[in-house]
């Protein structure tokens, strides 16, 4: 049987996605009133990181050892990925190995040709393309604060990039509106936005775009790979912060949500960030463990 990946939160149905959520839910329930009984014993993850991460590494690595199995942490300094190992032959062996994979890597055809060579699920866990487990989180999040997405209006502002084309395609998926306001000239893939018709408006006005939102999303300007562009970037951006002038347009009872890393006082203003009448920025970080447990869970054939 083919294995099931995650490499585009379209990889689940609607309702695949939902029973994620639904089981993140619980299993966070269940983990914080130590409960949890082990789901995973004898299981093993692999872990391929061709780009820094916090998060996302501890997040599986934890939520593995949490279900009692474990996790095998995997870089190109390390392996022979990057002595030039081809992808395709890594993934042929690693996946006779462990029992599932997640991969952050630069390119996405890059985790597409690994997973069409991986025998065992695989997961994206960031590309330049698409960032899927944190957008699941922050579905996670937002169902957790205010109930279902359907319906309501998220605005994204600044950068076109991974974490905005998951949420372009999260508004298809969970039928929500979504604004993005970002500079001319770092729009995200026109096709991806086209892909979702009138459900994702692109423009470049802030406070349009914010106007009456119940969710504001942002991340950094300058990506990971994009450091170059790092001061030309702050330039074209200024404008595009967070802060509570911005928010006054929104909804009143407004949610803030960033993946994180944060640099206040560039995307985010440090007051907005720390504010807990909007900001849920640590209870999102934490779902990624949660959500993440629930999504290996359902790749592995639990539920
Ligand atoms: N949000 C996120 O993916 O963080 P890391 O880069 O620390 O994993
Ligand atoms: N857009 C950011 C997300 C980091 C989690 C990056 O790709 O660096």
């Amino acid at each position: 049987m083919e294995p099931r990946h995650f490499l585009t939160l379209g990889d689940l149905s609607r309702t695949e996605l939902d029973a994620v959520i639904a089981r993140a839910i619980a299993l966070k329930q269940t983990h914080r009133e130590g409960r949890e009984q082990p789901s995973m014993t004898g299981k093993v993850l692999g872990m391929i990181f061709e780009k820094s991460s916090t998060r996302t590494r501890v997040s599986f690595e934890a939520g593995m050892a949490q279900m009692g199995g474990s996790a095998i942490f995997l870089s190109p300094q390390d392996t022979q990925l990057g002595r030039g190992e081809p992808v395709e032959d890594t993934a042929r062996v690693l996946s006779r190995m462990v029992d599932i994979i997640m991969v952050r890597t630069y390119a996405h055809a890059k985790l597409e040709a690994f997973a069409r060579h991986s025998r065992v699920p695989v997961i994206n866990a960031l590309t330049d393309a698409l960032h899927p487990c944190q957008v699941l989180a922050d579905i996670q999040t937002f169902v957790e604060q205010r109930g279902s997405l359907s319906g309501r209006t998220v605005a994204w502002m600044g950068d076109g990039n991974n974490m905005c084309q998951s949420y372009i395609e999260a508004a298809g998926l969970f039928d929500f509106e979504l604004r993005i306001a970002c500079p001319a000239g770092y729009e995200p893939d026109p096709a991806r936005v086209k892909a979702q018709g009138a459900r994702v408006r692109l423009g470049h006005d802030p406070v349009a775009a914010v106007a009456g939102a119940d969710l504001i999303v942002t991340d950094v300007f300058t990506s990971m790979g994009q450091e170059a562009e790092q001061q030309e970037r702050a330039a074209r951006f200024a404008g595009f912060q967070v802060n509570h002038q911005l928010l006054a347009g929104a909804a009143p009872d407004a949610l803030f949500m960033h993946c994180l890393p944060a640099h206040r006082g560039e995307e985010v203003s440090a007051a907005l960030i720390e504010d807990p009448r909007h900001s849920i920025v640590w209870e999102e970080a934490e779902n990624r463990l949660h959500s993440q447990k629930a999504l290996m869970q359902f790749l592995l054939g639990h539920y």
